[in-house]
């Protein structure tokens, strides 16, 4: 997948961007504060996703613009497919969406047309935040490689929310427990397929991590990944089957319902799951370095990037933000050998800050200006 053309305006401080990119490399270059990061924003809009650094949408509007403007031509490798996201200040609440000339699409047709893999230093979160932020990792990667998966993911949530808000009337005596039992069906039947889309994708993930990491500590250091689910350490059967999972998972909130309606929330379920990470034996998150957590979330979005390009046969679009003078030679080497085959935008204040070798498309971003 790679990015023919793209353009920007309106979008933050970005005011005139037009261009073609590189099929393979391209390094974006400015000062500060010129609008790098706000042009790999624009490209992640693409992708249907959330902000990754929780930005709201109408705050993408510059200040003075009326409207944004981001459109996208790029190859899925079968095609040309065609995106346009447009806002306009104060008569829109969420951006519109066309596909191939087809307007009014949803996000979740975009996160099913256009993937990227985006490494930030903010990826240390992945390490060191709350379990929420692993979830969504996990999440986000493996409904990259299945279609339809995002609609269970997102139904899993929508149900789990309607069922805390009638725990929290509950609460508040307003609502007995028979009927908050109505959700435990529909709820169970999603969580379990978003809890095995979870436990498929690490399985996967895992193998690849800790061969990655020995690559970073020449072997001296054993990374392994485990996904943690509070149903999964119950279960007492060997090879439980889907249906059987979803008939625990429902016994399980039968269980502490009691409980569930006396905090007003649910207690148990994949709202709790984590990926656990460890070093050596040891959690990462509570006994590792500074530099252990860096290397180990490079790993995981390198892994994520080539297990995409495994199972999808074709590669993400790989936008890389202020990484890469955090990197030094050995990291810098197995990033590019990793993501060697596939369309990369780099974003640097200076170009000496490379160490590589490789052809690169240059472009500079002055005041949300780019030139070739
Ligand atoms: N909605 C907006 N409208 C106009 N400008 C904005 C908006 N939001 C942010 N900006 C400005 O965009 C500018 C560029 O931000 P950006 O994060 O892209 O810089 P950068 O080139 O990545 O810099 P750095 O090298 O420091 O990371 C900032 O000065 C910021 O104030
Ligand atoms: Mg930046």
């Amino acid at each position: 997948m790679h990015i023919i053309g793209f353009s920007a305006e309106g979008f933050r401080n970005l005011k005139h961007v037009q261009f073609s990119p590189d099929e393979k490399l391209n390094l974006i270059i400015g000062d500060n504060a010129q609008g790098k990061t706000n042009l790999l924003d624009a490209i992640w809009l693409m992708t249907g996703c959330k902000n990754f650094h929780g930005v709201k949408e109408r705050h993408y509007l510059g200040f003075d613009a009326e409207f944004f403007r981001c459109a996208c031509s790029f190859s899925d490798g079968r095609r040309i497919q065609e995106i346009l996201c447009t806002l306009q200040r104060g008569q829109q609440k969420k951006k519109l969406i066309s596909i191939n000339g087809v307007e009014n699409q949803k996000a979740n047709a975009l996160f099913e047309l256009f993937h990227c893999v985006a490494f930030s230093p903010a990826d240390l979160n992945l390490i060191t935040g709350t379990p929420d932020k692993r979830r969504a990792f996990m999440d986000l990667c493996a409904c990259q490689l299945h279609s339809g998966a995002v609609q269970h993911v997102s139904r899993a949530n929508v149900l789990l929310a309607q069922r805390n808000a009638c725990l929290q009337k509950a609460l508040q005596k307003r609502l007995s427990g028979r009927e908050i039992t109505l959700f435990d069906e529909a709820l169970a039947k999603e969580a379990v397929y978003v809890m095995q889309l979870r436990s498929e994708y690490v399985k996967h993930l895992a193998p690849l991590c800790g061969r990655l990491y020995g690559i970073i500590t020449g072997g001296k250091e054993s990374l392994i990944l485990s996904y943690r689910n509070n149903l999964n350490a119950t279960m007492s059967l060997s090879d439980p089957s889907t249906a059987m999972f979803i008939q625990e998972y429902q016994k399980m909130l039968a269980e502490h319902l009691e409980e569930d309606c006396r905090v007003g929330y649910t207690q148990k379920g994949i709202q709790r799951d984590d990926l656990q990470l460890t070093i050596n034996g040891k959690s990462v998150q509570q006994f590792g370095s500074q530099g252990q957590k860096k290397s180990v979330a490079l790993v995981l979005r390198l892994a994520q990037a080539h297990l995409y390009h495994e199972k999808q046969k074709r590669s993400p679009v790989v936008l890389l933000d202020d990484v890469m003078g955090e990197l030094d030679e050995k990291r810098q080497k197995l990033l590019y050998e990793t993501i060697s085959d596939m369309q990369v935008f780099i974003t640097l204040c200076n170009a000496s800050a490379l160490k590589l070798d490789q052809k690169a498309k240059l472009f500079h971003m002055q005041d949300g200006v780019l030139t070739g």
